[in-house]
């Protein structure tokens, strides 16, 4: 620490506000004068994108493992996997030279349509809150950096550089934030990137409530920000607010502006150093990893394979599955030939080798004949006679294996998805080829859900499986054929059609503002709460085996918040293959002040079990798995009560409920103030304490006012008077009676509010 003090020292204001900037596209200012390095940075988040020039921003990247993106990590709920993934990163990052890894992102999935969530875990914060650390863990563990991006609200692609999120601050705390609150808290990446929009209306590159408060001094966040590439409008607010570095460089315009700040007094230099600290400190840390070496590419590759495999879902399952010694298979679908496996954009990978799908399949088929057939253009143009082509293939075969790839013009950094539909052509196809051939595969590459209603009858079976890096096309063949019993589930519900998606109404926003209108329901929050059916629930997803859950149990029946209690479930493996249950666990309160979703996820494990077997799966519950965000507290809250906990197999699975008793412990303050209601009034502990009294002696008045019945119930104005009251300012009720007070209503109420919080309150 002292080292790095004094090297901040001993800079020049000059050198410190060029540190501030990026001296390219990936790299940083070095200081020679004081041995200071640059820092190498490169994309994330599923591979090393290398630039061999660094001054370029989008050449073709060094070769790299392109591991499957993050919604097929995801969907493995394997923390340990993606750590071991992280670790591989971290390798080749060092081989190539590259001291901080762009990634990953822990944005949430508001809605399918977002062409970047391929790149993101979930529509659940706590999954990809938990997914994110353990990438980030892994790739620490070999001293190469991170950067979680994109902090926060960049949940769409649409006006992504200046679109204001209007986000009101419960849904904020409660799922835009808390993925990177755990990724921070639990993984302390090196580096947070900020995001390119606003977020109520300020930058998230000048937001300093969002950078500073909540990030820096809330989270305890000790590495450097850093700005997405091109993310900054007012270098001077930025960094005010807690943006320490501007990438990309070099932008010598700057770094003037900054040292103009400072001699001109508008930027207090101890802002700068505290920026130059913060980026110094982790140039220093990144230096102690020696670069350079190789990685073995092909164990990576390996571990991509499996870590497809694990991803892969199995969404639909006659029985045909696992293929059982086909003697004839029709291979359909362009991408069994050229691998659909990763999205466009600025974590596009230049793969080390590339698994054709087809020759995988082949491998793996012992003497079956494979035939080929096209199936569907490259662009969006409609060409029966390749459909006809797949039909005629289809027929004469014992199977189809249909792979479907969404094209890249339908998803991608950059732009969103205009819907959620294959191409017309790719849904004619499975439609006609399903016509004549009943035995028939659909395998899915894509980053996000599709609409599969229009199709999906006629299908024997159903595998999503995502974009599944270079080694997916293997990972395929190993599901299919059974040498991997899938495992996969779901972090993302599977709508049945796109007007029953959660933001459908607030989407893409206009005029420079998206209103988050759904607030917390976001992903199975908002079809649980609205009754909407799903096309496949999250936390879904079959295994050619089956699983029995028996035994639940809870640590304790009554606990306080901060003991928090564990949950434990057998599972037994109920089927004759090995293979490998997700067992989730969510938590549902009966009652609360607030609104509450109906159910959330606040735990799951992975668990591998022989035929026959049974383990007992374990999860612990803390303070925050029953705590919700109480803005009028600001703060997290519990409340005594009773708590339902549902374990599932899925999100509308659930195999069983226990009911368990929480205490609080929290003293919460009175937030009454002058204007509270006498609902308010009575509500509030305190309150209730200090006005019960005179509503007693009001509500007597009242209903002699108004001709009232002993039941509240009144002849001379039609309406329940307690009802009617209940609602009103307990001052605008005085000030009606004023006349007949002893004391001004300012001052009663003045009174009461001392008595509730005290003098001064
Ligand atoms: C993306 C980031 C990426 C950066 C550098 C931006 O356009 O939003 O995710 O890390 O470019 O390539």
């Amino acid at each position: 620490m002292t080292n790095i003090q004094a090297i901040v020292a001993q800079m020049t204001l000059e050198e410190k506000a060029a540190l501030c900037t990026g001296a390219s596209a990936w790299t940083t200012t070095p200081v020679e004068r004081l041995d200071l390095p640059e820092l190498l940075v490169s994309d994330g988040p599923h591979g090393i994108r290398r630039q061999p020039d660094i001054h370029a921003m989008a050449q073709k990247s060094l070769p790299a493992t392109c591991f499957p993106t993050a919604s097929s990590l995801a969907a493995t709920w394997d923390t340990e996997l993606i750590y071991e993934m992280g670790q591989a990163l971290a390798e080749e990052a060092i081989a190539l030279k590259v001291d901080v890894v762009l990634g990953p992102g822990a944005n949430m999935k508001r809605t399918p349509l977002c062409g970047r969530n391929f790149e993101y875990f979930s529509e659940d914060p706590y999954l990809a809150g938990d997914l994110a650390a353990s990438l980030i863990n892994g790739i620490q563990s070999k001293g190469v950096g991170t950067s979680l991006k994109h902090f926060a609200a960049n949940n769409q692609e649409f006006e992504r550089f200046a679109i204001s999120a209007e986000i009101d601050e419960r849904t904020l705390r409660e799922i835009y934030l808390p993925a990177f609150e755990t990724a921070v808290t639990k993984a302390k990446p090196w580096t947070v990137m900020c995001a390119y929009n606003k977020v109520n209306g300020t930058y998230a590159s000048e937001h300093h409530r969002l950078l500073t408060d909540i990030l820096k001094n809330e989270w305890g966040f000790e590495g450097f920000v850093v700005s997405d590439w091109g993310a900054v409008h007012d270098r001077v607010a930025a960094l005010q607010a807690g943006l320490d570095l501007e990438m990309p460089g070099p932008k010598q315009t700057r770094v003037n502006a900054v040292i103009e700040a400072v001699r001109d007094g508008v930027l207090n230099e101890a802002v700068l150093d505290e920026a130059v600290r913060r980026i110094v400190q982790i140039v220093c840390r990144a230096a102690q990893t020696p670069k350079g070496g190789d990685f073995d590419a092909a164990a990576h590759h390996t571990l991509a394979r499996k870590v497809a495999a694990e991803g892969m879902v199995l969404l639909k399952n006659n029985g045909l599955l696992p293929l059982q010694n086909p003697q004839h298979i029709a291979v359909i679908g362009r991408a069994a030939q050229k691998a659909h496996f990763q999205g466009g954009g600025s974590s596009h990978i230049n793969p080390t080798q590339v698994d054709v799908p087809f020759n995988e399949l082949q491998k793996l088929a012992g003497n079956a004949e494979l035939s080929f057939a096209a199936g569907y253009p490259e662009d969006a143009s409609f060409e029966q006679g390749l459909i006809d082509e797949a039909v005629a293939t289809a027929k004469v075969a014992d199977v189809a294996l249909l792979h479907i790839a969404l094209p890249s013009f339908k998803e991608s950094e950059g732009y969103d998805r205009p819907d959620l539909d294959l191409t017309e052509q790719q849904v004619a196809l499975i439609q006609a080829v399903t016509a004549v051939q009943p035995n028939t595969v659909v395998i899915l590459n894509n980053g996000a859900p599709v609409v599969v209603r229009d199709w999906i009858d006629g299908t024997a079976a159903v595998l999503e499986a995502w974009m599944m890096g270079q080694a997916g096309g293997g990972a395929i063949a190993d599901v299919l054929f059974g040498r991997t019993n899938p495992s996969g589930k779901l972090a993302e519900t599977y709508p049945i059609k796109l007007a029953d998606t959660p933001a459908h109404l607030n989407f893409p926003g206009e005029n420079g503002v998206v209103h988050y209108g759904e607030g917390l329901f976001i992903g199975y929050r908002y079809y649980d709460a609205r009754e909407v059916p799903v096309q496949f629930p999250f936390g879904y997803g079959l295994s050619y085996t089956t699983f029995a859950y028996s035994n639940p149990q809870v640590s304790a029946a009554t606990f306080k918040d901060v003991d928090g209690i564990t949950v434990s479930v057998d599972v037994t493996n109920t089927g004759s293959m090995v293979g490998k249950e997700i067992v989730q666990v969510y938590v549902h309160d009966q009652e609360a002040r607030l609104v509450r979703p109906y159910k959330e996820l606040k735990g799951f494990a992975k668990v591998e079990l022989q035929p026959g077997e049974t383990k007992t799966v374990t999860i612990p519950l803390d303070f925050r798995a029953f705590a919700y965000y109480d803005p009028a507290y600001r703060q997290w809250v519990t409340e005594d009560g009773q708590v339902d906990i549902l374990i599932g197999a899925s999100a509308t699975d659930i195999r069983s409920t226990v009911t368990v008793t929480l205490q609080s412990t929290l003293q919460l303050p009175s937030v009454l103030h002058r204007e509270s209601t006498i609902r308010a009034w009575l509500e509030d502990p305190y309150g209730k304490k200090a006005f019960e009294p005179m509503y007693q002696q009001m509500m007597a008045q009242l209903n002699h006012i108004f001709g009232g019945d002993d039941d509240g119930s009144s002849e001379n104005i039609g309406m329940d008077t307690a009802g009617f009251m209940l609602d009103m300012p307990l001052l605008s009720i005085l000030h009606f009676q004023e006349e007949a007070l002893t004391q001004p209503a300012d001052d009663i109420v003045a009174l009461l509010l001392e008595q509730v919080h005290g003098t001064g309150g």
